[in-house]
C-alpha cells in the first residue's frame, strides 16, 4: 500500500534529491525494481540515457489504486512511521524518486500485480498525469523515461557527452549487478548488449563477466562472519594493483556506497604489502545489522554512517588480512609467454619469467595503468562480442592457509634467492627481503616490549655524528634506547654504544644507527609516528646485508624466523619475499600440459 507520509516524518528524511543526470534515474528505477523483489531487471538506454531509459522488472507490480499515488511526493509503501527510519531494509524510503523523475521528463509506467487480471498504463509529463488506463502486460513493472530535462534547459546544458553519460550508467549497473548476484541483470546500450549476469549467485563469475578476466582472475576470496557481521569479498593479491581506487567496490546491506572507513580498512590490511600510490582491487560485500548503520544522512544515499566506525573497520581489516596470509597471496610467476605472445599481453598482471628474477614491479605495473585506463574509457569493451552470457560456473576459488611446514629447501641461486618447494609449487625467496622483514619485526617487537633484550659489547662502538643529531638528542635518544641500545653522549659530537639489541649482529647494529643518524640530519618530525616508522624501515634495509652466502642451517633459520613474522610475504617496503611457480606452470613451459 502506497501512502503519503505525514509531514513530520517527511521532514526527518534527508530528501531533496535532484535528478542531475541520467544515471540518477537509472539508479532510482533499478532500486525500485529490487525493492519490488524482482529476480530479473533489464536496463536499456539510448543516447547516454538522454532520450530514452527503460527499466523492466518482474517484481511485485503496483495495484491499480496505487499507481497514480506512486508519483506523488513523499508517497511510499516502504515506511510508515518514524520508528521505521531506524531499521531501513529497503533501498528506497523517501517516496520521492518517481516524483522527482516525472517533474523533469516524460514518464510511462506499465505495471501489473500477479493478482490482477490486467495491468495499468500511466503517462506523466512534467508531473502531470496525462493518461491512466487498463492495459494487457506481464507481471511486473516497466518504466520508460524519455526526453530528460526537455522542460529544464538549464540542466540539459550540463549533461556530458552521451558516451560519458552511458559510461556512468554502465558503471552503476555493473556495481549494483554485483551486489545482487541472485538477480539477473541485462544492460543494453543502444544496440549493444553490454552484459547479462546469470542471476545464479556466483559473485566471482559476475566480476569476470562484467569487468573482464584481467580484473577478475586470481582474486582471493574472503569470507568471515562474527558478531552479526558477514563479509564476503574478492580482493587482489598484493602484486596485482591499480593506480586508483576505481576498482574498489563497497556494498553494505545491498547498498553501493562510498566509504572512507572501508577504504581505510583495505589500506590497513595491505599495509607494507604494496607500494605507495597503488591500490588493491576489492569487491567488498558486507552484511550487518541494519540498526547499526544510518542510511538517512544524504539524499542520494551514497553515504552511510556506521554507529561504530572502528568496529566495522577492524572487522574488515582482520578478515582481509587473514585472507592475505593464505597461499593465494604469494605472487605467481606466469609463463603465458610460452604459449603465444598474444596471450601474454592479455595477462600483464603476472610477472614475466624473465622479470621474476629481478622483479621490476613498477614497470610491470605501468602496463596495467594504461590497460585499466583504456578499459574504463573504451566503450567497445562492453560490446556483445566481448561479453557473452556468463561462462557459468566459474570454479570457486579456494585460499588455503600457507603452510611453512610443507616447505622443503632446495638451495640458493646468485647468493640471493632461496629455492624451495612444497607439493605443488616451486618458490623463490628473496633472502635480503626476508631478512629485512625479520629484522623489522624483531625491532618493532623489542621497541614495544617492556623488557629489552640486549647484548653487551666487549669493545663499545663510538659513532661520530653531525651537530644536528646532538642538538635534537631529546627527540630520538629514548626511542633508540627502547630498541635495546645502550647509548650515551660522549662529548665532541660523538656517541658511545655499549649494548646493542640482542638479535642484531654488530655490523647490523652499527649500520642501522648510522643510517638513522643520517636521516636525523634532515630534521624530520619524529613525533609523527608515520615518519618515524618510515625512517626505521629505511634503516632496516641498510642494516641487513644482502648477497651473503648462507649455509643450509642459516637458510632454515631464516625461514623459521620468517614463519614467525606477522607478515612474512613482503619486506617492510612492500617488495615480495616469496614468488612462486606452480607445477602446472612448469609443465606448461615444457609443453607437458
Ligand atoms: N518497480 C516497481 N515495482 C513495484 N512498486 C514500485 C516500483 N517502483 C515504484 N514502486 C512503488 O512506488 C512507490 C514510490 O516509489 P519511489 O521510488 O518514488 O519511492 P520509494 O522507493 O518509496 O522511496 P525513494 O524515494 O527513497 O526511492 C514505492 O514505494 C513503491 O511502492
Ligand atoms: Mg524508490
Amino acid at each position: 500500500m502506497i501512502k503519503v507520509l505525514d509531514k513530520n516524518i517527511a521532514d526527518k528524511i534527508a530528501a531533496g534529491e535532484v535528478i542531475d543526470r541520467p544515471v540518477s534515474i537509472v539508479k532510482e528505477l533499478v532500486e525500485n525494481a529490487l525493492d519490488a523483489g524482482a529476480s530479473s531487471v533489464t536496463i536499456e538506454i539510448r543516447d547516454g540515457g538522454r532520450t530514452y531509459i527503460r527499466v523492466t522488472d518482474n517484481g511485485s507490480g503496483i495495484t491499480a489504486e496505487d499507481v497514480e499515488i506512486a508519483f506523488r511526493r513523499h508517497a511510499t509503501s516502504k515506511i510508515l512511521t518514524e520508528n521505521d527510519l531506524d531499521r531501513i531494509e529497503t533501498l528506497g524510503f523517501r517516496g520521492e524518486a518517481l516524483a522527482s523523475i516525472c517533474a523533469v521528463s516524460r514518464v510511462e509506467l506499465i505495471t501489473k500485480t500477479a493478482d490482477s487480471k490486467s495491468g495499468r498504463r500511466v503517462v506523466v509529463e512534467s508531473s502531470e498525469v496525462l493518461e491512466n488506463s487498463a492495459t494487457g502486460c506481464p507481471d511486473g513493472t516497466t518504466v520508460t523515461v524519455r526526453d530528460l530535462f526537455f522542460n529544464v534547459p538549464a540542466r540539459y546544458k550540463f549533461l556530458a557527452s552521451d558516451a560519458a553519460e552511458a559510461r556512468r550508467i554502465i558503471d552503476f549497473v555493473s556495481r549494483i549487478a554485483l551486489s545482487y548476484p541472485d538477480v539477473r541483470f541485462s544492460m543494453i546500450n543502444g544496440k549493444n548488449r553490454v552484459f547479462t549476469t546469470s542471476g545464479k549467485g556466483n559473485i566471482l563469475a559476475n566480476i569476470i563477466n562484467i569487468y573482464g578476466k584481467d580484473i577478475g582472475e586470481g582474486l582471493i576470496p574472503v569470507e568471515k562472519s562474527a558478531g552479526g557481521f558477514t563479509l564476503k569479498a574478492h580482493v587482489s593479491p598484493p602484486d596485482k594493483t591499480l593506480p586508483s581506487r576505481n576498482r574498489q567496490i563497497f556494498c553494505v546491506n545491498g547498498r553501493i556506497i562510498a566509504s572512507s572507513v572501508l577504504e581505510r580498512a583495505l589500506d590497513r590490511a595491505y599495509a607494507e604489502r604494496m607500494f605507495k600510490g597503488r591500490f588493491p582491487i576489492a569487491f567488498i560485500f558486507l552484511a550487518m545489522p541494519p540498526e547499526k548503520l544510518d542510511v538517512n544522512i544524504h539524499p542520494t544515499k551514497k553515504q552511510i554512517r556506521f554507529d561504530d566506525n572502528s568496529e566495522v573497520e577492524d572487522f574488515v581489516t582482520e578478515a582481509v588480512r587473514e585472507a592475505l596470509m593464505g597461499e593465494r597471496a604469494v605472487p605467481i610467476v606466469s609463463v603465458q609467454k610460452y604459449d603465444s605472445s598474444a596471450q601474454m599481453n592479455e595477462d600483464s598482471f603476472h610477472y614475466e619469467v624473465k622479470k621474476a628474477v629481478k622483479p621490476e614491479i613498477s614497470s610491470e605495473q605501468s602496463k596495467i595503468d594504461i590497460k585499466s585506463i583504456l578499459s574504463t574509457i573504451r566503450e567497445d569493451k562492453f560490446t556483445e562480442s566481448h561479453r557473452q552470457e556468463t561462462p557459468d560456473p566459474v570454479p570457486e576459488a579456494v585460499n588455503k592457509p600457507f603452510d611453512f611446514e610443507d616447505l622443503r629447501i632446495i638451495g640458493a641461486v646468485f647468493n640471493t634467492y632461496i629455492l624451495a618447494q612444497d607439493d605443488d609449487c616451486f618458490y623463490m625467496i628473496d633472502q635480503h627481503a626476508a631478512h629485512e622483514r625479520v629484522f623489522y619485526e624483531k625491532l618493532k617487537d623489542q621497541y614495544n616490549a617492556a623488557e629489552k633484550y640486549s647484548q653487551q659489547l666487549l669493545v663499545p662502538i663510538s659513532l661520530a655524528v653531525s651537530s644536528d643529531v646532538t642538538s635534537t638528542e631529546g627527540e630520538w635518544i629514548d626511542k633508540v634506547r627502547s630498541m635495546g641500545y645502550d647509548i650515551d653522549f660522549f662529548g665532541n659530537n660523538t656517541y658511545i654504544v655499549r649494548e646493542i639489541p640482542a638479535f642484531m649482529e654488530m655490523s647490523e647494529a652499527e649500520a642501522f644507527l648510522n643510517d638513522l643518524f643520517g636521516a636525523l640530519s634532515d630534521k624530520p618530525d619524529l613525533t609523527n609516528y608515520r615518519i618515524l616508522d618510515k625512517i626505521i624501515t629505511r634503516s632496516c634495509k641498510s642494516a641487513v646485508k644482502g648477497g651473503d652466502v648462507l649455509d643450509e642451517s642459516e637458510i632454515n633459520a631464516l625461514i623459521d624466523q620468517l614463519k614467525a613474522c606477522r607478515n612474512p610475504f613482503s619486506c617492510p617496503h612492500g617488495r615480495p619475499t616469496f614468488i612462486k611457480m606452480t607445477l602446472y606452470e612448469l609443465e606448461r613451459m615444457f609443453k607437458r600440459a
